[in-house]
């Protein structure tokens, strides 16, 4: 069950070009989330702000004593009315909070891979803020995580955030900008189509989080050579819990009219690339 909770701003971190590291206070959801899934915040006025907004969780954090789970960190960039006002909050300020929600990334089981000698290789794809998602994937994983390659694309550097927290804790970081100002000039899916077919036969697991393009020629790359990939869409949402019916999108093979729609809060927002329609 999710928390509905109001919870105090600890740091608003500035990342330059529109980007911030929002840390609140919320044991019980940072105990309980899982990578790929969210939380929907808003201000506690509600005649400020009517409709929550939805965010992945970033980052975990321990309390000041070093032991449980005790804080979340939001990685978000301004776009509208909602991310302006989270952008001002200062420590102390307090938000309505509720979480965790949506079904995560699921990884292959540890014991049908043990003793096979062939790990499936975890790739990672990011476009722009998509990246929010991956840091806690990251922290999930432990030591495997330094043996994950994080493909990650946006228009220019600037939109690389948390680059150098990356190259610290994934396995390999590929990076491509649309103006060539760090890595590969171009999308982040021509390097990602190289590595896949420098060794098709190779066991892997691709998990993806970005613009709705990228999502799709990301499951189209993978659809078409064979290799398993998971999708977090990140759709409009209003209610983020399977009321409104403001979020869904349509399943790739629907077995009748009435089950033409999946809700993205509820059954997502991670989906294997062949549920959907991209
Ligand atoms: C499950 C999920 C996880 C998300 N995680 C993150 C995250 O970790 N970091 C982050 O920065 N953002 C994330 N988002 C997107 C974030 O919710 C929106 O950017 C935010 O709600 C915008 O609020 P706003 O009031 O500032 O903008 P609005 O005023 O509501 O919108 C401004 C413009 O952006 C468009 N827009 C709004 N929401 C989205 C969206 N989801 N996708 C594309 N365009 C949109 C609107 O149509 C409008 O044109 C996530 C969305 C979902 C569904
Ligand atoms: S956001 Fe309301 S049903 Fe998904």
């Amino acid at each position: 069950m999710p928390y509905n909770l109001t919870a105090a701003v600890e740091r608003q971190e500035d990342l330059g070009a529109g980007y911030h590291l929002l840390t609140l206070a919320a044991p019980e959801i940072a105990r309980e989330i899982r990578a790929g899934q969210f939380v929907m915040i808003g201000l506690t006025d509600i005649d400020q702000m009517l409709i929550r907004r939805p965010f992945s969780v970033a980052l975990v954090s321990p309390g000041p004593d070093g032991g449980e789970p005790a804080s979340i960190g939001l990685l978000y960039k301004v776009i509208g009315r909602g991310t302006t006002l989270f952008s001002r909050l200062q420590p102390g300020d307090r938000l309505a909070l509720l979480g965790p929600l949506g079904r995560g990334f699921w990884l292959p089981d540890p014991a049908l891979e043990a003793g096979g000698g062939d790990e499936t290789e975890l790739l990672l794809v990011a476009g722009g803020i998509g990246n929010a998602i991956f840091p806690l994937l990251l922290q999930e994983l432990g030591p495997r995580a330094a043996r994950t390659t994080l493909f990650f694309g946006g228009r220019g550097r600037a939109d690389l955030t948390l680059l150098d927290w990356f190259e610290a804790h994934a396995g390999r970081v590929v990076t491509a900008t649309e103006d060539g100002s760090h890595g590969q000039r171009g999308f982040v899916t021509a390097p990602l189509a190289a590595h896949l077919d420098a060794d098709p036969g190779r066991r892997r697991l691709v998990m993806a989080c970005g613009p709705h393009a990228m999502l799709r020629a990301v499951a189209e790359l993978c659809l078409a050579r064979g290799v398993p990939c998971q999708v977090a869409m990140e759709e409009t949402m209003a209610c983020g819990f399977g009321v409104c019916l403001g979020c869904v999108v349509e399943k790739r093979e629907p077995e009748s009219d009435f089950d033409r729609f999946v809700r993205v809060c509820t059954e997502g927002p991670v989906f294997d690339a062949r549920e959907i329609v991209l």
